[in-house]
């Protein structure tokens, strides 16, 4: 697997764009506003709700920022108009915290001004914005403590004190992290990511966290749902999510046999290119991934 991930990750720059969004169409549904609002339709019908991420992240440019922040806006009202079950995530550098942490702040303040009932997902980078992350989410709270809500990453040594010190009434992503992390601040053992995963989640649980319970491994979810079970916790307080493309019918099936919530994170838009290349480049696990599912229905 080693071996493919380097072949994979050094034959990239030649391989034809065409080729990459053959790969890239199986988890992005395509470039526009519609086709994501399309793709929310159908999981809708199906008893799936969304979340929709327009792709891309660290705007060097004020211009472009505000437009993507106008363009959340826009997809606000196309849920509202078509009465989609379907929230936003959206990343902080997406929004200019690489031109300065103020100009973000106030796009996402836009956002929340526009969010009616509906909810704002703040996706976690990479650690240099952790703290600017948490910073912009607690100054958003003080406007609207329920339309908006973190992921932790169970892979971070600090999620521990970081879920100690939410609030009451806070919504929380839980996953296990993608980005490549220094050893000193994260956990690199997947056994022991796992293990820290069901601890973080159990103190979640015990502070009334609301938990969007995001990962596909199916060890770790069988083991979620006997917890889930054990602790008697309501199916008001979590839901599970996964990403658009990856192949999950069998643990879908299992979340509907249990009446449980479901949540699809559907990526969209024009810089699917740069964003996939990315995330190969960053975690050549997806290389793996990306090929294993490519020849699976
Ligand atoms: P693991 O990596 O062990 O994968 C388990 C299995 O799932 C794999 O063997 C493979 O079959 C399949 N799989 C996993 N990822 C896949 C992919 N991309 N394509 C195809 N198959 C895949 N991270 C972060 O740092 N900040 C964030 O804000 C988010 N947000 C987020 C939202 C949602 C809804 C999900 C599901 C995930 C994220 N992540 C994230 C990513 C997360 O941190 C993690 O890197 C991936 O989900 C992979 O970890 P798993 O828990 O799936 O386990």
């Amino acid at each position: 697997m080693f071996l493919l991930n380097t072949f994979i990750i050094k034959a990239l720059p030649y391989l034809p764009k065409s080729f990459i969004r053959i790969i890239a169409g199986k988890y992005i549904p395509g470039t526009s506003i519609q086709s994501a609002i399309t793709a929310v339709k159908t999981l809708n019908n199906e008893g799936q709700h969304a979340t929709l991420d327009i792709l891309g992240e660290h705007t060097s440019d004020i211009k472009k920022a505000n437009q993507i922040t106008e363009n959340y806006i826009t997809i606000l009202n196309e849920i509202k108009k078509n009465t989609l079950n379907c929230n936003i995530s959206v990343k902080p550098s997406h929004l200019g915290t690489d031109i300065n942490s103020e100009i973000a702040l106030n796009n996402f303040k836009k956002i929340l001004s526009n969010i009616n009932d509906n909810f704002l997902r703040i996706d976690m980078e990479d650690s240099n914005l952790t703290d600017t992350t948490i910073t912009i989410l607690n100054k958003l709270k003080n406007i609207s403590n329920v339309n908006v809500g973190s992921v932790i990453q169970a892979y971070l040594y600090r999620s521990e004190n970081d879920i100690e010190n939410m609030r009451p009434n806070s919504n929380i992503r839980l996953c296990k992290g993608i980005y490549n992390e220094s050893n000193k601040i994260a956990i690199k053992d997947n056994q022991e990511i796992n293990q820290n995963y069901i601890r973080l989640l159990k103190l979640a649980f015990k502070k009334n966290i609301y938990v969007g319970i995001a990962t596909h491994d199916k060890i770790l979810i069988n083991e979620i749902i006997k917890l889930i079970n054990d602790f008697n916790i309501q199916k008001e307080q979590f839901e599970f999510q996964y990403l658009y493309g990856v192949p999950m019918n069998d643990m879908i099936a299992l979340y509907k046999e249990h009446n449980y919530k479901i949540r699809v994170y559907i990526p969209f838009g024009i810089d699917w290119y740069d964003y996939s290349i990315r995330r190969i480049k960053e975690n050549p696990k997806i290389a793996t991934y990306v090929i294993n599912n490519l020849f699976r229905k």
